[in-house]
Parts: C-alpha cells; sequence; structure tokens
C-alpha cells in the first residue's frame, strides 16, 4: 500500500501530518511512504529526515498522489488536490465536515473514501487517536504563553531588594482539554488560578491543580459525552454574576469554553470587557468558532478601553515540531487501528471507524 503524505496549503499552517518518527511503525503496518518535498520543513522535519527513516520524496502534491492508495494532510484538501483525487483512493485529513458540505460532497462525487480526524469520538479507546485532544492540549500550554507575552506584568510571586511582585491572577473560562493544560501551565508559572466551566464534574479537576472553581448553581446544562450540549441563558446570566468579581481582579482571562456543534458561547460581554483592569488581556482561543467574548477577532488584537483582546485561531501552527509530532502519532496510530495484515479492514460496527468515515466509497468493509 502507498501512503502519500501532502505539504499543507492553507495560509499560516506550518504543521506536517505525518514526522519521520512514525515511518516505520507505518512501514510495519504495510505502507511505502512517499512524502511531497518540504511537507515537514515549517515544522523542522527535513527531506533527509524523511529519507533516513526510510521514506521517498515526490516533488510536489500531485507526483505524491499519483497511485497512492491513502493520502494523508492535517487540514481539508485544496480545490486541486480533490481535482487530482483518483477513484477509490483514501483521504484522511480533518474535514470538519459539518461545516464543509460542499467539500464532502465532491469527494462523494470522486468516488473516494475519507476519514475525518476530527470527527473522532470521545471514548477512553479512541484517546490516543484523538486529534482535538491532542492539539487542544498543547494550544492550551501556549494560549498561557501568549498571554504572558502580552502583558506587562510577571507571573510569580518575587520578592526583591527593590519590593514584592504580587503574582498574577488568571481567569479561566471552560475546563476541557485546552482549560486544563492552561490551569497547570498558569500554575506552573506562579501565578494565582480560577477556573470555571458548566460541568460540575471540573471541581474536583480544577482544584486537583491548585485552582479554584468557580461554580455556578444552575441545572441548565446539558452534557454528553464530556461536552456540554446545552446552555441556557439563565445559565449564561448566572455565570456573568459569578465571575464579575473575578473578571474585575484578573490580570489574564483565557476562554475555551466549547458548546458540541454549536458557535461558541459568548461568555464576556463588551460591558464585561469594561469592568477589567487597565492592561489586563484576553486569550480567546474559541475565535474560530465565533469568539468567546462580544469583541474577539480571528487572528487579530483587539484594544478595547486599556484591555487586550487577542484571538488566535491556530495556536498548534505556532508550536508546528510538538504540534506534528502528537498529530503523527494519533495517525499512525489510528492506521494501525484501521489495518490488518498489510491491508485495510474496516469494522463498520467499529464506533472509531463509523464515526470519521465520513465519505464511505469502498467495498472492503468487513
Ligand atoms: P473541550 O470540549 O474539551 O472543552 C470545552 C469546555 O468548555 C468544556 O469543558 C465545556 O463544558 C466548557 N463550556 C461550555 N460552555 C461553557 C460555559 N458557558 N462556561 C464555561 N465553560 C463552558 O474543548 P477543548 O478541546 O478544550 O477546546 C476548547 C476550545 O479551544 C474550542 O473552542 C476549540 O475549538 C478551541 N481550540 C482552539 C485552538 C486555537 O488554536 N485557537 C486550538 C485547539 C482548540
Amino acid at each position: 500500500m502507498k501512503l502519500a503524505v501532502l505539504k499543507e496549503t492553507d495560509s499560516g499552517e506550518t504543521r506536517v501530518a505525518v514526522v519521520p518518527k512514525s515511518i516505520k511503525k507505518l512501514k510495519d503496518l504495510g505502507f511505502d511512504v512517499v512524502v511531497q518535498a518540504s511537507a515537514g520543513s515549517a515544522a523542522a522535519f527535513t527531506d533527509d529526515d524523511y529519507t533516513n527513516a526510510g521514506a521517498t520524496i515526490a516533488t510536489d502534491n500531485l507526483a505524491a498522489m499519483q497511485g497512492a492508495d491513502l493520502i494523508v494532510k492535517v487540514n481539508p484538501p485544496s480545490d486541486q488536490e480533490v481535482g487530482a483525487l483518483q477513484k477509490g483512493q483514501i483521504w484522511m485529513s480533518q474535514l470538519f465536515h459539518r461545516l464543509n458540505e460542499p467539500l464532502v460532497k465532491a469527494l462523494q462525487d470522486k468516488g473516494v473514501s475519507a476519514f475525518s480526524l476530527d470527527a473522532m469520538p470521545r471514548i477512553s479507546r479512541a484517546q490516543s487517536m484523538d486529534v482535538l485532544s491532542s492539539q487542544s492540549n498543547l494550544s492550551g500550554y501556549k494560549s498561557v504563553i501568549t498571554g504572558a507575552d502580552n502583558l506587562g506584568k510577571i507571573f510569580p510571586m518575587l520578592m526583591t531588594a527593590a519590593g514584592t511582585v504580587t503574582p498574577a491572577k488568571v481567569l479561566i473560562f471552560g475546563v476541557g482539554v485546552a482549560g486544563l493544560q492552561a490551569i497547570a501551565t498558569a500554575k506552573r508559572l506562579g501565578a494565582i488560578v480560577e477556573a470555571t466551566d458548566v460541568r460540575p464534574e471540573c471541581k474536583e479537576q480544577t482544584e486537583s491543580l491548585g485552582a479554584k472553581f468557580i461554580s455556578v448553581e444552575d441545572d441548565g446544562v446539558k452534557t454528553e459525552g464530556g461536552y456540554a450540549k446545552e446552555v441556557t441563558d439563565e445559565y449564561l446570566a448566572k455565570q456573568k454574576e459569578a465571575v464579575n468579581k473575578s473578571l474585575a481582579q484578573a490580570d489574564l482571562v483565557i476562554t475555551t469554553a466549547l458548546v458540541q456543534g454549536a458557535k461558541a458561547p459568548v461568555l464576556i460581554s463588551e460591558e464585561q470587557i469594561e469592568l477589567m483592569k487597565n492592561g489586563s488581556v484576553i486569550v480567546d482561543m474559541a475565535v474560530a468558532k465565533g469568539g468567546n467574548t462580544a469583541l474577539s477577532k480571528s487572528d487579530q488584537t483587539v484594544h478595547h478601553n486599556g484591555v487586550k483582546i487577542v484571538g488566535v485561531s491556530n495556536f498548534p501552527a505556532q508550536i508546528p515540531t510538538n504540534s506534528s509530532e502528537l498529530l503523527s502519532r494519533n495517525i499512525d496510530t489510528f492506521l494501525g487501528h484501521l489495518v490488518e495484515d498489510g491491508a485495510f479492514k474496516w469494522d463498520m460496527e467499529d464506533e472509531i471507524t463509523s464515526g470519521t468515515l465520513i465519505v464511505n466509497n469502498q467495498s472492503a468493509t468487513a
């Protein structure tokens, strides 16, 4: 089986789907790996690294795709790549299929099969293949570093001959994968950390990291499979009341709130931003989904009343070496799940396979 690894085409994307370290595992699974020239260069993996690991290099994406059984990429295919797909080939990348109906239709029309990495079910068995979790974890770290970089203050308490510096106060909305890592990172840097989430089970997790949990007394939240499904307006109003005192004291606010399958909830209104201290910073991780504040703008820093609102849509692309390494591990583990004895073997009864196979044009299902 031939596996092609393509170079990313989205602007600002620096990751690569497969790193040299995964090549041996892929070869053991039965793949000959072809990598598009310079696919890994922005993530610090050279073509030589790939050839030394046992892959071959193709001059461009079309040459890499030619005759491939499986084509992998981090992001959805470009129009040119969709055009070049051959019947029977298998595509694997993040597809964000719910937001990308025309792409799904185009893949169906091409007679290919396509796996969407971002559709991995959030079950413990799939954790090692879950790209959203691996990337959110790293992004939670980077969001704190970005916040620290934008703040005119340091995080830890410091006693010096010239006086004592008080520790920074950090407030985190959403204690999922990104939020938990943000709490841990801010604590490691010496900040005083508070966090809030609609899911009551987050209290214990927050406290186990040494942070304070802000509870909102309301049962207007539905959750399912570790995701918030629906949050009522009454809940959001009560949450505003509960967090306003902390907002007014915070130096850095990180927002990571996500409701499955919906636009990001707006948790911080313009009036609330105006409660915040001069010089404070908000890092909005949900900005690509509309944002958790009323003023966030994708890949821009908005200044309002002395507060900076930093919207970064692709944190993993700022730390491409590690994010590619984890992605690649997710992908090689997933392929280990889909391949048996050197051939694809798809069990459509399996939740991981059926959940991620968004376009099925194969007769190879078990
Ligand atoms: P997650 O689903 O693990 O966590 C989201 C959390 O938000 C959940 O715990 C949920 O209960 C909570 N939540 C929902 N409504 C809330 C509310 N009203 N108040 C407080 N908490 C609420 O998601 P994950 O993986 O941690 O990602 C978080 C966000 O960061 C998502 O919007 C994701 O798309 C985004 N993200 C952004 C990246 C970037 O580069 N900007 C990279 C990775 C993730």
